[in-house]
């Protein structure tokens, strides 16, 4: 065991197996911090448990990756804000902006001092007196239990303060830059980069900028270690994820999953599928569909969903059912993803409209002749070409539909709207009633 590793310090036992972020999940209402507490044990941290270099040590060695999409290595980030030499400020990126997600909102609303311990313990590391989390506008409900949580801690810990912000609703709100926009009083849109948060993110302070999961991740890893972190997932991938599942599966939620598992385990535990699976999305809407015909030996990994085309991102996965549309669920985000444009990059603003327009026509069967293949080529053209990745993610989508649902858009073409097409869309968006709901640890 390493110096650093021997100074990560638990005052409860390390939770042997699965669950670890939902362990003390209540579905009738949030843990409180006593409960938490009891099952967690203290905090870590200066001046017995661990400072910057430790902090960081262990999360370089158990490898942990961002949650909220990007997947940046979570000690490598705290090591840049830290190279700033500034005293930065720690902001929880809440928004959870995709429709299929709803992780993050669960951790807030039942573990919120899981979150609000990985938050302050990067906040101590790197000397941060302010923590600011970052919650869409319209999740009222959960923005009031963390307040409720921010106060309980006020009342036993020093520590930074701990505000709550609230950012317009929209896909791209939740990017990091756009969060920064807002929060520096400007409109909340993505921006270029540089300068990253690191360098410049709240007023003239660097910002440490993590997702929800992320930050409770850190906060277990602080107390048990990145040994105890890897006792689960694959040698390339260590520990938990948690996953949102949707779509024809008995039991949708959010499930923890070690990395490495069967999507079928998964679909297993969730009481099986309700029908055959024609592909599961993978990702979200910056991810990618795979042919359900894949699944036996498909696991939930980025070095096996790679191999596809996809990652696990913010940890979404939907089965789409046979009998549903993969042109009409494919038309139907396309078109919210070309609305969520913050209109700012040509290649954003009018070539999602144009893909979104064209995959509608194509599901009508009203696309002229070569629609696909147009499809194709301006897919590859707006990747990369906007100021923030929301294109890249699109692209994406819409290319791995392409692929996945090839003959199902070849009959589109030739013959019109399938018996399918008229059933309101699967997948969720804003407004569709559709959102992943219900927590399974
Ligand atoms: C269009 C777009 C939307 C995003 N929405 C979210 C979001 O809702 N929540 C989130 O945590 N990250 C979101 N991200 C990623 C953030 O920019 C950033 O990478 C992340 O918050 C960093 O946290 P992590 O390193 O802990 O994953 C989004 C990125 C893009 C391009
Ligand atoms: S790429 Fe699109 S979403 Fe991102 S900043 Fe440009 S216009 Fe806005």
């Amino acid at each position: 065991m390493s110096a650093q590793a021997s100074r990560v310090v638990a005052s409860a036992p390390a939770p042997p197996g699965l669950p670890r972020v939902l362990a003390g999940l209540d579905p009738a209402g949030p843990l409180s911090l006593d409960r938490h507490l009891g099952l967690h044990g203290e905090l870590p941290g200066p001046p017995s448990g661990l400072d910057l270099q430790g902090l960081v040590a262990e999360l370089d060695r158990a490898g942990l990756r961002g949650r909220g999409g990007a997947a940046f290595p979570a000690g490598a980030k705290l090591r840049a804000v830290a190279r700033s030499g500034r005293q930065p400020v720690v902001v929880v990126n809440a928004i959870e902006a995709e429709p299929a997600s709803s992780k993050d909102r669960l951790l807030l609303q039942r573990l919120p001092h899981l979150v609000l311990d990985g938050a302050q313990l990067a906040a101590q590391a790197l000397g941060a007196d302010q923590v600011i989390v970052c919650l869409a506008a319209s999740a009222r409900a959960t923005a009031e239990g963390v307040q409720v949580a921010v106060d309980e801690r006020a009342r036993l810990f020093g520590g930074p303060r701990v505000s709550i912000a609230a950012v317009p609703d929209g896909y791209v709100s939740g990017e990091e830059t756009a969060l920064l926009g807002q929060l520096n009083g400007r409109p909340a849109l993505p921006t270029l980069k540089p300068p990253y948060p690191a360098e410049r993110g709240v007023g003239r302070r660097p910002a440490l900028i993590n997702n929800v999961e992320t930050l409770a991740q850190v906060a277990l890893i602080a107390r048990h270690g990145a040994s105890w972190f890897a006792e689960l997932g694959t040698p390339a991938e260590a520990g938990s994820a948690l996953v949102s599942l949707a779509g024809g599966v008995a039991r949708p939620g959010v499930y923890e999953i070690e990395f490495g598992t069967d999507v079928d385990a998964l679909i297993a535990a969730a009481g099986g599928a309700t029908v055959g699976i024609r592909a599961v999305l993978i990702g979200g809407y910056a991810g990618g569909w795979i042919d359900g015909q894949l699944r036996p030996a498909l696991t939930l990994d980025d070095v096996s969903l790679a191999e596809h085309g996809a990652s696990l991102a913010a940890g979404i996965v939907f089965a789409l059912p046979d009998g549903a549309c993969g042109v009409a669920e494919t038309a139907h985000v396309a078109s919210y993803l070309a609305a969520e444009s913050a209109g700012q990059c040509g290649p954003c603003l009018y070539g999602l409209a144009a893909i979104a327009e064209t995959v509608s026509l194509l599901a009508r069967g009203e696309a002229p002749a070569g629609a696909p293949e147009r499809l194709t080529r301006w897919v590859a053209q707006v990747a990369g070409r906007g100021a923030c990745r929301h294109p890249d993610g699109a692209a994406r989508f819409i290319a791995s539909a392409l692929r996945v649902f090839a003959p199902e858009f070849a009959d589109h073409a030739r013959h019109g709207p399938c018996e399918a097409c008229p059933a309101p869309a699967l997948l969720p968006t804003p407004g569709s009633g559709r959102q992943t709901t219900g927590a399974r640890a």
